[in-house]
């Protein structure tokens, strides 16, 4: 039964899809349009979150597989078939993107390496204290695939890290928690008041939107730094303007923004204690994410579980 590739790629992005999925496939008929298939008998679909409406007419589905690893947008498309499995891309290769990313925002941070460039643009020599890395307390919320590593690689570097997840009512608790955790809403606070920099790894879901707010940013260790890798809807943006504009907040390393690509005119372009990424903390590898798609697949067709799905009531 034929594979369908949806979702908003361009056409560079949709051949180096297409090109990888099929050689890791190599069994499988996918096509990337309707026109070429018979939409009654497609059974697996391979989103890029697809807009709302796409995954429509597909009578004999049987696994959305996504090729992102944030599912938000998914789950919020009222179309999508109430039951069929939702599995989401977990790549070793994007954790280890994330973990980058995550490392260079921190040692950044910690260094002031991003004061010292400002100084640069004012022509300014000027040497600012420095700490030694385990002087530093890093807060990494959202312990999954992607945060666990970028805690593990943050403790490697030094780092005093500690984690927050969701706990009782979240994932099954593992063995391979590479930092301290603490779990449940509770938690929060404590981590926020003890944090000189907070790194967010969390899912958009009903529990974390707007997550920080001007209240969270108040808990917050004053001249702390947010490092936001995960969704731009996790942050009230104007309660952030505020928070760095009181010096509450010294610094926010922003990856994710409520509109992308970043309106032009945006406060964020010009703000001297805003750094701007285009959403690229971790970028997909169709290569290796492919693979990934493959064991799945193979999964569906020899009866075998399905990894990585996505609990639909917890949103994440
Ligand atoms: P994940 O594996 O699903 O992990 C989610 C983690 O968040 C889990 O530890 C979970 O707790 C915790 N959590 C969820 N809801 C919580 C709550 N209400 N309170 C406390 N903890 C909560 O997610 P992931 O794959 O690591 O992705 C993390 C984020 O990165 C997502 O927002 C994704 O969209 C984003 N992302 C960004 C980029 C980029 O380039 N910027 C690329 C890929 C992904 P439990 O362990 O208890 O379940
Ligand atoms: C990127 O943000 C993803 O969710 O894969």
């Amino acid at each position: 039964m034929p594979l369908y590739l949806c979702g908003e790629l361009d056409p560079d992005e949709r051949q180096a899809w297409l090109a990888a999925l099929r050689a890791s496939l190599p069994d499988e008929r996918i096509e990337d349009s309707l026109d070429r298939l018979d939409p009654a008998a497609v059974d697996v679909a391979l989103v890029a979150n697809p807009p709302p409406g796409s995954l429509l007419g597909l009578p004999a589905l049987r696994l959305v597989q996504s090729l992102w690893a944030g599912v938000d947008r998914l789950l919020a498309d009222p179309t999508l078939p109430p039951r069929v499995p939702v599995a989401r891309m977990v790549d070793p290769a994007m954790a280890a993107a994330m973990a980058e990313t995550a490392l260079w925002a921190v040692l950044s941070l910690h260094r002031g390496f991003f004061a010292y460039a400002r100084q640069q643009r004012d022509e300014r020599w000027q040497v600012l204290p420095q700490r030694r890395a385990d002087e530093v307390r890093v807060a990494v919320l959202g312990l999954g695939e992607l945060g666990r590593a970028a805690a593990a690689r943050l403790a490697l570097q030094g780092y005093r890290v500690e984690g927050w997840r969701q706990g009782a009512t979240g994932s099954p608790a593992r063995a391979d928690m590479p930092v301290p955790a603490h779990e449940g809403a509770s938690a929060l606070a404590p981590l926020l008041a003890a944090s000189d920099i907070v790194v967010n790894l969390l899912p958009l879901t009903p529990a974390t939107r707007h997550l920080f707010d001007a209240q969270r940013f108040g808990a917050m260790k004053r001249g702390a730094a947010l490092v936001n890798l995960a969704r731009g809807a996790h942050v009230v943006e104007a309660d952030l303007l505020a928070a760095l504009d009181e010096g509450q907040l010294s610094h926010a390393v922003m990856d994710v923004f409520q509109a992308e690509p970043l309106p032009s005119g945006h406060p964020f372009w010009r703000h001297p204690q805003v750094t701007v990424l285009p959403h690229i903390a971790a970028l997909t590898d169709a290569r290796s994410a492919a693979d990934s798609v493959a064991v799945n697949v193979r999964a569906l067709r020899t009866g075998h579980p399905l990894a990585h799905l996505v609990d639909r009531g917890r949103g994440y």
